[in-house]
């Protein structure tokens, strides 16, 4: 199978600190891959590395065997990498519809000439990103708060709303840095479903959690960051029962009571 996602030797210090030391990662099409590792380990640097918001040290990404070094973070949306992060970045003062036409308008070609505003063009492609917008706000069930202000939705719809905004890149790739943090566990049930039709639909999915039943539940493959090295890689059942990844991270009793101590606020 080829290769989205090709992490060779990837490293970050920042000063004295080595966050990522030579980190090799392969991602297949397809598929919902998982990330997961304690507190910093260096998981979301991982994620910035990649969209571009930070320069490696050391090593090389590829995207469909493309280098991405020197890309900027908008190039690298245009390859058709997207994310969300782990503090959600939306704009609240926006409607749910707007906030998901911020993203598709980076895909526009007319959208940013004011000359052609009146064109008969540039309607039809606003009307077609207005109808994309609602049909991708629908694949996380807030369609029927498409003209909600952003700032009313629980935390739970804010990261889904940044979902859908992401989305709205066209990505072939999408990360999401702690999806279902601050959800309830209906939240994250439905959410589950609504990432597995996301996937179907063709778009390859690398996450990072620290919710196990979520990650073990929804991803094929799991990989495992410590210290910012990646001690283990396979199924979720390979994960759980490897034996250095419960004393790095699992914990030697109950894992989510031992996760839950360890996570503090969000
Ligand atoms: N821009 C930065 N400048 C300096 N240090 C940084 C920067 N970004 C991350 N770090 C440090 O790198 C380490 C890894 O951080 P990172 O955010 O990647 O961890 P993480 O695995 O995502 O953790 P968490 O599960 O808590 O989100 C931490 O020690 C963090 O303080
Ligand atoms: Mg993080």
């Amino acid at each position: 199978m080829s290769t989205s996602l090709r992490l060779a030797s990837l490293s970050r210090h920042f000063g004295g600190l080595q966050v990522l030391q030579e980190v090799n990662l392969e991602l297949s099409y397809g598929g919902i891959f998982g990330l997961i590792g304690p507190n910093g380990a260096g998981k979301t640097t991982v994620f910035n590395l990649i969209t571009g918001l930070l320069p490696p040290t050391g090593g090389r990404i590829e995207f469909n065997d493309q280098d991405l070094a020197g890309l900027k973070p908008h190039e690298i949306t245009r390859l058709g990498i997207a994310r969300t992060f782990q503090n959600i970045r939306i704009f609240k003062d926006m409607s749910l519809l707007e906030n998901v036409m911020v993203g598709l308008h980076a895909q526009l070609k007319y959208g940013s000439l004011g000359l052609l505003t009146s064109s008969t063009l540039f309607r039809s492609e606003e009307r077609r990103a207005r109808e994309r917008a609602h049909e991708l706000l629908s694949w996380v069930k807030l369609e029927g708060k498409a003209a909600d202000k952003a700032d009313n939705l629980s935390y739970g719809e804010q990261r889904k709303l940044e979902l859908a905004r992401a989305l709205a890149t066209n990505p072939k790739l999408l990360l999401l840095d702690e999806p279902v943090a601050g959800m309830n566990s209906i939240e994250k049930v439905e959410l589950m479903v609504e990432i597995r039709n996301i996937s179907k639909r063709g778009y390859t999915i690398f996450l990072i959690e620290h919710d196990m039943r979520f990650v073990m539940g929804l991803c094929d493959d799991v990989a495992v960051l410590n210290f910012g090295r990646i001690i283990a890689r396979g199924n979720p059942d390979t994960i759980r029962n490897d034996p250095q990844v419960i004393e790095a991270y699992l914990g030697r009793e109950d894992e989510e009571a031992s996760l839950d101590a360890s996570r503090g606020t969000t």
